[in-house]
């Protein structure tokens, strides 16, 4: 996972526990990398999880829920990467652009980057996104769609379609609600 995935999930410990608190996760925990995590790195998937296993149990909170809040920061900070991508298009162009533009130019940039597979089904009323990835990460992306709605300003509802038989697979039926008041 890139280097900026290590960076924003310190800066989300930190915002929720401390400085303290993640440094001495940091102490802690046994990780591959010896090394300071920088933006443009590459770093095993493994240290992403032992650093969030181990915070999520010191915390005593449920690690669903935290993958899903990770990603909901996650989402601002990433589109302060490239806010061009949020120009004059609204959320819902923004949400079929991730595919076939954003992820696309992501991988462009660090070759090494792996995203998600997404495939879209579109209604006047919905827009339904099936998300694919090995790293089984569902939870993040839907923290990362609620961020992205914030960032619009939109709100929207999401019904999220697991597969017992496929963990690898997650299908989010998005309901667009009109602007928010805040
Ligand atoms: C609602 C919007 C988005 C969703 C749902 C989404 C979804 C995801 C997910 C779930 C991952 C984790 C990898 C996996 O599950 O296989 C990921 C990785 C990533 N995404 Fe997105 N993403 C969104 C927007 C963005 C934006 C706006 C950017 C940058 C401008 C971005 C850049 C990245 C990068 C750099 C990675 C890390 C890939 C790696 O380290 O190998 N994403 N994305």
């Amino acid at each position: 996972m890139k280097g900026i995935v290590f960076n924003v999930f310190e800066e989300f410990i930190e915002t929720i526990a401390g400085e303290e608190f993640f440094d001495d996760l940091l102490d802690s925990t046994v990780l591959q990398t010896q090394v300071p995590f920088v933006g443009p790195g590459t770093y095993p998937d493994a240290d992403l999880m032992a650093l969030f296993t181990a915070a999520v149990e010191r915390l005593g909170v449920e690690p669903g829920q935290a993958l899903k809040q990770f990603g909901q920061f996650l989402f601002h900070k990433l589109i302060a990467t490239g806010p061009q991508y949020a120009e004059n298009v609204d959320l819902r162009q923004f949400l079929l652009s991730i595919h076939t533009v954003i992820h696309v130019e992501v991988r462009k940039l660090y070759p090494e980057a792996i995203t998600p597979e997404f495939t879209y089904d579109e209604s006047d009323d919905h827009l339904v996104m099936h998300y694919r990835s090995a790293r089984q990460l569902w939870q993040l992306a839907e923290g990362l769609i609620i961020g992205c709605a914030e960032y619009f300003n939109e709100e929207i509802t999401i019904e999220t379609q697991t597969y017992d038989d496929d963990p690898e697979r997650c299908s989010f039926t998005i309901t667009f609600n009109g602007n928010s008041e805040h």
